[in-house]
């Protein structure tokens, strides 16, 4: 495998910043339940968290996942559901990269059945032109071309999640 440096780790860190501002601004006096889609977002939603300066819960939804392959096998399965209740709650879902949007799609659809107050998306990176969402993710990191990228959570068969910075695997 050839992978190749894209995004710097000292970029990642002042865009988490950036995404932690934003959200502590628009959630003031609130107390939001962030959920951490796994296990992609497992690393973004630990950084997001501690840039936010506001009381907050995190929880965790898993899904299941493309398998060894590099491309959606379009089918979404719930591995793991949420233990908290997030009827009347301000949710915001912690993505690590929206490429298809079948996954945040499905979220949404579990996650309105539950009645939150409201309901936002953040991700850290966003494949460009390649989503067919019928509505907005309000916080996105870095928008990217159709590239497979890993590092910073992001894997390629379960390898690479470890690594500090983001890269495309050729
Ligand atoms: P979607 O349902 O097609 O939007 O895909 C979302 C999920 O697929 C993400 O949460 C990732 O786990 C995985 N994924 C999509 N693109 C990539 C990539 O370029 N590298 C690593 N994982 C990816
Ligand atoms: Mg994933």
């Amino acid at each position: 495998m050839i992978i190749e440096k894209y995004i710097s780790r000292a970029a990642i860190s002042r865009k988490v910043k950036e995404l932690g501002v934003r959200i502590t601004r628009d959630y003031r006096d609130r107390c939001p339940v962030l959920i951490g889609i796994l296990n992609g977002s497992f690393i973004f939603i630990s950084d997001l968290v501690r840039e936010i300066r506001l009381e907050l819960e995190i929880d965790f939804l898993k899904l299941s996942s493309y398998g060894d392959s590099k491309i959606s096998s379009g089918n979404v399965k719930l591995l793991k559901d949420l233990n908290c209740d997030i009827s009347g709650r301000d949710v915001i879902v912690v993505e690590d990269i929206i490429d298809s949007g079948l996954s945040v799609s499905y979220i949404k659809n579990i996650i309105e059945k539950r009645k939150p107050a409201s309901l936002e998306f953040v991700t850290m990176l966003y494949k460009k032109g390649k989503s067919k969402l019928n509505f907005i993710i309000k916080y996105k990191g870095f928008t990217i071309p159709n590239k497979f990228v890993v590092g910073y959570g992001l894997d390629y068969a379960q390898k690479y999640r470890n690594l500090k910075d983001i890269y495309i695997l050729k």
